[in-house]
């Protein structure tokens, strides 16, 4: 009789606990996404407002913060690196006072114009920081790094993990392109801490956060002959793809490319790009996940017309960012900013396979 007594007792524990591990589980996370602030102080020499709008960056990125606070239910905010124009110490300082006015916590990455810069002749390079600096000023509630480090996990909600890698490598001037190598990977120490996080979370939804993206948005991208297009996806996506396949991670949340939200679905995973703050369409992005989909709305950063004007101005006449598919015509133009402005994937729901 007592045995029995016990072995209720036990039974109606394990089931209690069963129960409760249930219902703690995240069900439903709101966040919200921005990328490529690449924050420039106004009072900085040399700063303009070109295809990336200089002088402008300071104010939409306050604007992208003010909008993003008025949003309820928000728990978090990724920002999706290039966070400074070139690690300047003014202008991570900036950075950090215009994020920490949101109310919720925020998760930088790293960018390629994160990092210290190697002086070459042709250019007089600025005061940039190394990169561990840059990771330094967003530590804990602030940013998501942990001291030392450059890259980071955290449990962002109740079985949902955020992992924010770090893509940066050494830029170095390439005389043929003219520009400093803006490429990525994750590097061989970051794989093999990558690759304990990812078994150690493995029954949870795991979700990266990465400037850099893992796989090619448009034709140039794929590219040999125009290396500067192949330096927008990662050096090594594959093998970073299919470790994150072997452990079922469910989104990559990308930055770097310019381009609007819009989406793949390559080795298993769902691969989205967050819009650039600082150059046109200027917007941000609103999620919302459960365990089984995952829901956006793109929105465009408020700002003064003739800033919007300037900005299509500024874009239309870029030529480097236009690529080899759309030249200057009225086709051209059209796809060009069919390309950038991605009107189809403005709103949209993906349900996890
Ligand atoms: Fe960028
Ligand atoms: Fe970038």
């Amino acid at each position: 009789m007592r045995k029995k007594k016990i072995f209720y007792v036990i039974t109606f524990i394990i089931l209690i606990l069963f129960i409760t591990s249930l219902s703690f589980a995240f069900d439903r996370v709101k966040f919200a996404a921005i990328s490529d602030p690449h924050i420039s102080i106004p009072q900085q020499k040399g700063v303009s407002d070109g295809f990336k709008l200089g002088l402008k960056t300071v104010m939409l990125t306050e604007n992208a913060v003010a909008e993003i606070n008025k949003v309820p239910d928000l728990k978090f905010v990724l920002v999706g690196g290039d966070l400074t124009q070139d690690a300047e110490p003014w202008n991570i300082d900036e950075l950090r006072r215009i994020l920490d006015a949101l109310k919720v916590p925020y998760y930088v990455v790293l960018g390629n114009h994160d990092l210290s810069l190697v002086p070459h002749e042709k250019k007089d390079q600025p005061m940039s920081l190394s990169k561990y600096s840059v990771a330094g000023a967003f530590i804990g509630r602030s940013g998501g790094m942990v001291p030392g480090m450059t890259y980071y996990a955290h449990e962002v909600a109740k079985d949902l993990v955020l992992i924010g890698l770090d893509t940066s490598r050494a830029q170095v001037f390439v005389p043929e392109a003219n520009l400093n190598d803006y490429g990525g990977r994750v590097d061989v120490g970051q794989m093999r801490w990558l690759e304990s996080m990812l078994k150690k979370n493995r029954k949870k939804t795991i979700i990266v956060l990465t400037h850099h993206s893992m796989v090619p948005w448009h034709e140039a991208d794929k590219s040999k002959e125009h290396n500067f297009w192949r330096w927008f996806w990662m050096d090594n996506a594959e093998e970073v793809r299919a470790l994150l396949k072997k452990y079922g991670v469910r989104v990559v949340f990308s930055g770097h490319r310019h381009i609007s939200t819009r989406y793949q679905y390559v080795d298993d995973i769902y691969h989205f790009i967050t819009p650039a703050v600082s150059t046109y369409p200027m917007r941000y992005v609103v999620y919302e996940m459960t365990p089984k989909e995952l829901s956006w709305e793109v929105k465009n950063i408020p700002a003064p017309q003739e800033v919007w004007d300037l900005a299509k101005k500024n874009f239309l006449a870029n030529k480097w960012w236009r690529g080899p598919d759309h030249p200057e015509s009225p086709e051209g133009d059209q796809k060009y900013l069919e390309f950038y402005e991605s009107p189809q994937t403005m709103k949209g729901k993906i349900t996890f396979k």
